[in-house]
C-alpha cells in the first residue's frame, strides 16, 4: 500500500473531520470538528495534509502549527480501519520533510502516556521522550511531551 502526502484544501474539510471526531468522540460533533479543520486549513501557521491511499480514497490527516523555528503536530490521524498499512510513518515523515526543508530546529508534540500505537511510532521516526506532563489531559492523563530535534535526527541519518 502506497500513501500519497498532500496539503490538504477546504473541500477535504468535512473528510478529515469524520476521520478525527471518530478518533475523539467525546470532544464536539462533526460540525464542530469540520469548523476547527477549516480553521486550520485557513490558518497561516497551520498545515494540514492529507493521506490518500492508492484508490485516491482519504484514509488520514494531520494537523501542525509551525512558529518561528518550532513545529507542533497538533493532531494526527488515521482512519481506524485502516491502521497498520504506513499511513501515519508517511504524514508524520512528510511533516519531518517539510520542516528540514523550511529550517525548523524541533518538531514537538504531547501523546497520552496510554496511546503505545502513537509512542511508537514517534520513536520510530527518531522522537525522543523529554518530559511527562502529569495530569494533563481532562480525565486525569499523564502525556509525554515527544521532540525530534532536526539537525540531530540529521545528523543520524548520515
Ligand atoms: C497513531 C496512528 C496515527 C498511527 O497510524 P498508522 O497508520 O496505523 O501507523 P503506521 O501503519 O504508519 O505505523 C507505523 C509504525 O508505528 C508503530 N505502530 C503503529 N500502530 C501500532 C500499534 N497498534 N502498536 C504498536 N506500534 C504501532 C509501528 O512501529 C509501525 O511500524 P510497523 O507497522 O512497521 O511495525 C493511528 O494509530 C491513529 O490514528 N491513532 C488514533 C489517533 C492518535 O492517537 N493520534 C496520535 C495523537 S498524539
Amino acid at each position: 500500500m502506497t500513501t500519497t502526502v498532500r496539503v490538504a484544501s477546504l473541500a477535504d474539510a468535512s473528510a478529515i473531520a469524520a476521520i478525527f471526531a471518530r478518533v475523539n468522540p467525546h470532544e464536539c460533533d462533526h460540525a464542530a470538528h469540520e469548523g476547527r479543520v477549516r480553521e486550520d486549513i485557513a490558518r497561516p501557521i497551520a498545515r494540514v495534509t492529507a493521506a490518500e491511499d492508492n484508490a485516491g480514497d482519504l484514509v488520514g490527516a494531520l494537523v501542525a502549527w509551525h512558529v518561528v523555528d518550532e513545529v507542533t503536530v497538533v493532531d494526527v490521524a488515521v482512519s481506524p480501519t485502516r491502521r497498520r498499512e504506513g499511513h501515519g510513518r508517511a504524514l508524520v515523515e512528510e511533516l519531518l520533510v517539510w520542516s528540514r526543508a523550511h529550517e525548523k530546529r524541533l518538531v514537538l508534540l504531547e501523546v497520552r502516556a496510554s496511546n503505545t500505537p502513537a509512542r511508537t511510532l514517534y520513536a520510530a521516526l527518531g522522537f525522543t521522550e523529554v518530559n511527562v506532563r502529569r495530569g494533563y489531559y481532562a480525565d486525569g492523563e499523564d502525556a509525554v511531551e515527544m521532540h525530534a530535534t532536526l539537525a540531530l535526527l540529521q545528523a543520524s541519518a548520515h
